[in-house]
């Protein structure tokens, strides 16, 4: 028998992933870049056991038992068996597998608990297997941005150009503690599950949106290059202003998708206004918002500024609102994460 637990934090996109040349082997049209959380932060925790006493593979999200015929899952056993080393190959590989994760915030809600999900689940596979090497390829097999939460850090998915994906790979291009003042606060405007999967709404983006070949062509190359020569200087007025603008274009793009898909609500919309207000009363950019599949925000700021943006925040989403639903995770301390990368 063999047992290993591991944990990934999730990632934020900074310049986003959305659309796919290939579903099946989950390559992305454009490059992607990201920030990874800390350890302590937003996490996925994911148990694995193998066993020649099991008699059949199960796994557990949350608590609750899903169906193991997921053919990202199988893909990602697949990769990841064919990489076992000879040795105790054969044996090992057949032994059935039980997997148990769980997500210590809100699953599916926009959140990327899919990058920290498949990212924990390939990493504690690798060392149950004891796969070296490359494993973002096979991270990405199971959720596209999962392959970021391999490193920490700052993140660039290159997003290759071999059919069979294998360069379609994530690199770490700055180390964790390159920009220590970075700070990540994460609002929880709604913590349920969202209509369209990522999955979903980015392939009816890809078959309807034009916008989206504008900005997979012209756009995202560049702005890619741009980010990392921000964050290379420690610039955040040009990180901040990508980062937000990137985020905008991408939910123009969701909204450019026949039928539109909408992921941000009223209460997103006012976290943007009041940045941009805050922004502009202090004559410099000192929160960025961004924005994945889903209301929730990601506010980066430095640390400087940390106490007075949370005042701003309990300001202008005061606890009185907590009777309105979306407020939740706005007004109240439990529901604010405020994160060190
Ligand atoms: P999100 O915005 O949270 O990433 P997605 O629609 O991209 O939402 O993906 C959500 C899906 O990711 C879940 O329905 C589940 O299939 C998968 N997932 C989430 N967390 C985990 C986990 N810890 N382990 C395995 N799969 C997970
Ligand atoms: C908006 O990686 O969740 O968060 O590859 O189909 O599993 P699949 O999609 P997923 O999409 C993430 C989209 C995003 C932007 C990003 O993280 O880059
Ligand atoms: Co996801």
């Amino acid at each position: 028998m063999r047992i290993v637990t591991a944990v990934a934090p999730v990632n934020i996109a900074t310049i986003k992933y959305w659309g796919k040349r290939d579903d099946d082997l989950i390559l992305p049209l454009n490059d992607s870049f990201s920030a990874t959380l800390s350890l302590e932060d937003m996490c996925a925790k994911t148990t694995v056991m193998i066993s020649p006493y099991l008699l059949e593979n199960k796994f557990w999200l949350n608590g609750k038992e899903e169906n193991m015929d997921n053919p990202r899952l199988s893909n990602c056993l697949k990769a990841l068996k064919d990489r076992l080393n000879k040795e105790n190959s054969e044996e090992v590989s057949s032994w059935k597998i039980h997997i148990c994760s769980e997500n210590n915030f809100p699953t599916a809600a926009g959140l990327a608990s899919s990058a920290a999900g498949y990212a924990c689940l390939v990493y504690a596979l690798a060392s149950l297997y004891q796969v070296d090497g490359d494993i973002t390829a096979i991270a990405r097999n199971g959720s596209g941005s999962a392959c970021r939460s391999i490193f920490g850090g700052w993140v660039r998915w290159h997003k290759g150009s071999l059919e069979d994906g294998t360069d379609s790979i994530a690199t770490q291009i700055f180390p964790t503690d390159h920009w220590p003042e970075i700070r990540v606060l994460v609002l929880v405007v709604n913590d349920s599950r969202k209509k369209y999967s990522s999955t979903l709404g980015m392939k009816q983006t890809v078959m309807t949106s034009e916008l989206l070949k504008h900005r997979t062509k012209f756009v995202v190359p560049d702005r890619i290059e741009k980010i990392i020569d921000a964050v290379h200087k420690k610039d955040f007025q040009s990180f901040a202003k990508l980062t937000m603008k990137d985020s905008n274009q991408f939910h123009a793009v969701c909204c450019d998708t026949y039928p539109p898909c909408f992921y941000m609500n009223d209460v997103s919309h006012a976290i943007i206004d009041m940045v941009h207000v805050y922004n502009e009363f202090k004559g410099q950019l000192k929160i960025a918002y961004t924005f994945d599949a889903g209301p929730n925000a990601c506010l980066f700021i430095q640390e400087s500024d940390l106490s007075e943006v949370l005042s701003l925040i309990r300001y202008v989403f005061p606890s009185n609102l907590n009777a309105n639903e979306y407020y939740r995770g706005i007004a109240l301390d439990k529901d604010l994460f405020s994160k060190d990368l």
